[in-house]
């Protein structure tokens, strides 16, 4: 028999060679089936020996729910940036630059994609990750190793010889995982992401690595420094790269004259939009590092590298009106209506004209011939009015005097540019802030998406989140395309939300600057509804986080009369309006607090409904059956099928005794 670490040791080795011909070779040897089993096997292992755990097993991939800030880690070399160049021209006169300055040296570039992502610097020790370090402002980034575990194309272990170095890359999203992300986002009635890049950086710096390795990020690899090899050639050592075990990506070339370099730079620019992610030039780097020493660096850019960059995708087409959107807090902004056109690969008709500032300043008319640009950015944008077509029946857009929603006159906010609606009881208001309550990060009431919040809102059924907590299923069951089944689910739903903790309901008010981050300084250092009403400026102003303009904001949505009105419907329903606060003065989140569990067999200290209104009752929502959302099956006597599903969904198993310890009921 191997002793428990030798066994481990195998099922590591062999584990990361079938991930990595399976993810990097795209040429699997194993089933899907055989791996998963492999890979249970090492979990169990590893379960029975924590303290055994090795640095490179494939089950840390999956990150865990421990957080922490991170480190700030000065980089081996600064992670410079490069000069950008847009034209031909520009990069002939950076050959003929390089070929001066370097005299009759025979010269060969090195061209790859820019990938439009976020940079990313390895540390790998004796042939280990040690450390996935940000970009940050060039000179020190932030030590995010346990997120950047939890990416796939970065091995864990190197193949091949190399042991010591420091790897360079980009991390990006591939687009259809992208839309993924979104889709769900939108599902879950959570604000959708502008474009990949903001949300790789974002993603890479939360602070859960499982919220992290569920969001399926990738990297390309794009440079090498190591005191263990002598190639001087930058294009060998993106192959020496790829050879152990990175993703390096295969539109790569080396050249010789800048009439080549354009040549590629043109042809990966009309494949643009049928790559599966986003570029946004191609790099031309100098092939030789002893040259590249040669010539240096400045403080922001080396000598030896530009960017070429493909300029932002542009059409022309008219805008037939200006369209106006109400936000959550009342706010009005701008929209354009187009005819349809077609940029980067996709048919626009709506882009965003920001604000009415930028309206006037650019003097954009409702039947002007637009130019709009496809950025990075999934919203398009006005960026010009074609002058020239401009006809003489246009009028200069004149500002917006009422509420395209409820009518009532609109008011400009001084301080912030803004135009808004004042009137609570707008519907286009209702509907935010409802929507927002009942968001995932909120409140988060389940079924309760932003169709039906239209539908309870138009026929008069809630005017305020306070009125969700009297709702009846005959009532939401009359409403078109809602059975009395997912009607019963839904007030299920929303009862379960009485017991949400008193950050999460401090943040669904959707007060102005009270975000989930400042709920919880709130709710930890106030402790109740109450409280936060009487508590005056000085106490506030002396919590972590709380400044003046927050202080302001608390006060006055708590003063207004509507506004308390609202909190007395929640408190007459039940909803908690105090923190459970432990020892340490922070608001208690109990373990199962906002996960989804199933009870299956039979338990001897609760019966099945006692037990579910346990988990409600510490923020948990019981379910019946056992699917990819579940994340933890509470087993009994004689579990069965729903047992084994878990088992083979690979989610959390815990028998009663087990359970009654996480929950602190042992
Ligand atoms: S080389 C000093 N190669 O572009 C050399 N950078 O504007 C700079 N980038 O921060 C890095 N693809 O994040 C290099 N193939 C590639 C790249 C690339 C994308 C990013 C990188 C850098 C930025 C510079």
């Amino acid at each position: 028999m191997p002793s428990p670490a030798e066994r481990m040791r195998k099922l590591v080795d062999e584990l990361n060679e079938h991930d990595y011909r399976y993810r990097i070779l795209a040429a699997p040897t194993i089933s899907d089936q055989a791996f998963d089993e492999m890979m249970k096997e090492l979990e169990s292992v590893e379960a029975e020996h924590p303290d055994l755990v090795i640095p490179d097993s494939p089950s840390l991939r999956v990150g865990s729910d421990l957080t922490k800030s991170f480190d700030t880690i000065v980089h081996q070399a600064p992670m410079l940036s490069l000069d950008n160049t847009y034209s031909p021209e520009e990069v002939e006169e950076f050959d003929k630059r390089i070929r001066r300055d370097l005299k009759d040296e025979s010269i060969a570039y090195s061209v790859e994609l820019k990938i439009d992502g976020v940079a990313l610097s390895l540390i790998y020790k004796d042939g280990l990750l040690v450390r996935g370090v940000t970009r940050g402002d060039g000179i020190q980034g932030e030590d995010i190793t346990p997120n950047v575990r939890t990416i796939r194309s970065i091995p864990i272990r190197l193949r091949g010889d190399l042991r010591n170095c420091e790897v360079r890359g980009e991390v990006y999203f591939e687009h259809d995982t992208f839309a993924a992300i979104n889709a769900e986002r939108e599902k879950n009635d959570e604000p959708l992401f502008a474009n990949p890049r903001n949300s790789v950086a974002g993603t890479l710096k939360l602070q859960n690595p499982k919220l992290v390795a569920s969001r399926n990020l990738s990297y390309f690899a794009y440079s090498l420094a190591s005191p263990e090899i002598d190639l001087d050639s930058h294009f060998d050592r993106l192959q020496l790269l790829s050879d152990s075990g990175f993703v390096v990506n295969a539109e790569r070339d080396r050249f010789k004259t800048s009439d080549e370099i354009i040549a590629f730079g043109d042809r990966i620019e009309k494949r643009r939009n049928d790559l599966p992610y986003d570029i946004d030039g191609v790099v031309v780097k100098l092939d030789s590092y002893r040259l590249q020493d040669e010539l240096g660096a400045t403080s922001k850019a080396p000598r030896w590298a530009i960017a070429y960059k493909f300029s932002a995708e542009q059409a022309e087409t008219t805008l037939e009106q200006i369209g106006l959107q109400v936000g959550r807090t009342g706010t009005v902004t701008p929209v354009a209506h187009l005819t349809p056109v077609l940029v980067a690969g996709t048919t626009v008709s709506r882009a965003t004209l920001h604000n009415f500032e930028e309206l006037a300043r650019k003097d954009i008319r409702e039947g002007d011939r637009v130019i709009i640009e496809k950025g990075g950015d999934i919203i398009p944008k006005v960026v010009s009015v074609v002058e020239a077509s401009r006809s003489k029946s246009t009028k200069p857009y004149e500002l917006p005097t009422n509420c395209p929603v409820c009518g009532s006159t609109l008011v400009s906010d001084k301080s912030e540019v803004a135009i808004r609606c004042a009137t609570v009881s707008c519907p286009a208001q209702m509907k935010g802030n409802i929507r927002h309550f009942a968001g995932r990060t909120a409140m988060d009431i389940e079924g309760l998406g932003s169709a039906l919040v239209d539908q309870l809102v138009g026929a008069e059924l809630v005017a305020d989140v306070g009125d969700l907590y009297s709702l009846d299923v005959d009532q939401i069951a009359s409403l078109e395309r809602m059975g009395t089944r997912s009607a019963e689910n839904v007030v299920t739903a929303i009862a379960q939300s009485k017991t949400q903790p008193l950050s999460r309901l401090l943040f669904a008010l959707g007060i102005r600057h009270i975000g989930a981050t400042v709920a919880r300084s709130l709710a930890s250092a106030v402790g109740s509804v109450d409280a936060l009403k009487s508590a005056t400026e000085e106490e506030l102003l002396e919590i972590d986080e709380i400044g003046p303009i927050i202080v302001q904001s608390l006060k006055d949505h708590l003063a207004n009369e509507q506004n308390w009105a609202v909190i007395g419907k929640l408190r007459a329903a039940g909803v908690k309006l105090e923190a459970d606060v432990d020892a340490t003065g922070s608001e208690v989140e109990s373990p199962i607090s906002g996960k989804t569990i199933v009870v299956t067999g039979t338990l001897e200290r609760w019966g099945r409904s006692e037990i579910q209104d346990l988990i409600r009752g510490q923020g948990g929502k019981p379910t019946s059956s056992v699917s990819k959302k579940t994340d933890l099956v509470v087993a009994g006597e004689a579990a069965g099928s729903k047992r084994t599903k878990a088992e083979s969904l690979g989610i959390k198993i815990l028998d009663e005794a087990a359970f009654a310890e996480l929950i602190n009921d042992a």
